[in-house]
């Protein structure tokens, strides 16, 4: 247990009702933030001190500030749902704390207290619980992140940083939450090597993926499936997602884990539940060329990408330099849907948790 505690002070001047309600009437994905942000700052000597939950404002940073030359930086995206009394939960946020821990170890970032994220993540919640929506798409969307701020341009891990935390009222990731969506195969470019920093969640991993993703909405596609690095072959994940296959003899199968794919969790999730569901579920190499050939000749019936942001989505038409090829009959599939149902009744408390994943706030 750290011995970190949160000093909260509420902002003096909230948005009104009506003012959240203007700006949360479509709130779409990471445009609309809350009143509050939690901050802690960290001195070489000293740890982690002066942890606070205040009134979300700019932070001033020194212009020879670490982060903003050399990137070392790191985050996560976790949901809190409005459940169906009215109260509020968060999902599995322990997870995103061990998981911050193993991206700051990668980083040379001094690991942030597991208990003290935890626990910020449930006080920011609280104090902003107004602004998580009632749709049945809407949560709230928790972002938080550490920055390298020590003013010097030697390249070393600094000595100090400052972890944050905002809030989003967000709807759907994609434009229409009941659709398909269309992928794009990126053949030049790669996301992670082996070794590489792949498997941490640092905002350098998602600079390195823009080129494709700009090549993708070149293509009309709204996210990009990248392959392994060596071989250019194996399907690893898409740009800010997880990917899974479903086989029409009921077989899931998802990329194993790697140092070069994000260890999601709501893959971690699907797995359990579609084992549940009594599914057979395969975590093995699966390649591009097998994908097209299985969907041909009929074999692969679904796809479907899944993160904290995409929750399930539906893959329907897969597009590459050469060919591009539509999932059955590119809409949603049933076993998507089944394990988006169970996925998301767990989330809102609509049913029972025999996993410990639903946090009451
Ligand atoms: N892969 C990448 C590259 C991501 O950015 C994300 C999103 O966080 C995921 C996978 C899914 O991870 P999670 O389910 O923990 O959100
Ligand atoms: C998340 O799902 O939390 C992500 O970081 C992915 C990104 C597309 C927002």
């Amino acid at each position: 247990m750290s011995d970190l505690t949160f000093e909260i002070k509420s902002h003096p001047n909230p948005r009104s009702a009506e003012e959240r309600a203007a700006v949360m009437a479509n709130p779409g994905f990471g445009k609309v933030f809350t009143d509050h942000m939690v901050v802690a700052r960290y001195s070489a000597g000293r740890g982690w001190h002066d942890a606070q939950i205040k009134a979300r404002e700019a932070i001033p940073l020194d212009p020879a500030a670490a982060v903003l030359h050399y990137a070392q930086e790191i985050f996560e995206g976790l949901k809190a749902y409005r459940t169906a009394d009215g109260g509020a939960a968060l999902f599995r946020p322990d997870a995103n704390a061990r998981r911050f821990r193993h991206s700051a170890e990668r980083l040379a970032i001094p690991p942030f207290p597991e208990d003290a994220f935890v626990q910020a993540m449930h006080e920011l919640v609280k104090l902003d619980r107004a602004w998580i929506p009632d749709t049945a798409d809407g949560s709230l969307y928790l972002r938080p992140f550490m920055i390298a701020t020590e003013a010097f341009l030697g390249v070393k891990p600094a000595s100090e940083y400052l972890f944050l935390t905002i809030a989003s009222a967000v709807g759907s990731y994609f434009k229409d939450p009941n659709s398909t969506v269309t992928v794009w195969v990126s053949e030049h470019y790669t996301r992670a090597a082996p070794g590489g920093t792949g498997a941490a969640k640092c905002g350098g991993n998602y600079a390195a993926s823009l080129a494709a993703q700009s090549e993708a909405t070149a293509q009309g596609c709204e996210q990009v499936v990248f392959l392994d690095a060596v071989e250019r072959r194996y399907i690893e994940e898409l740009g800010g997602m997880n990917v899974f296959f479903v086989f029409e003899d009921g077989t899931l199968v998802t990329p194993p884990l790697s140092d070069s794919i994000l260890h999601g969790i709501t893959r971690d999730s699907v797995l359990t539940l579609a084992k549940e569901a009594g599914l057979t579920v395969k975590e093995e190499p699966y390649a591009i060329d097998a994908w097209r050939a299985d969907v041909r000749e009929g074999r692969l019936t679904e796809a479907f990408a899944c993160g904290t942001a995409a929750v399930i989505t539906p893959i329907g038409t897969v597009k590459g330099r050469e060919e591009s090829f539509t999932i059955g009959n590119g809409k949603a599939g049933p076993v998507a849907q089944k394990l988006r149902n169970l996925l998301v009744d767990i989330q809102r408390g609509n049913t029972n948790d025999a996993h410990g994943w639903f946090q009451k706030v």
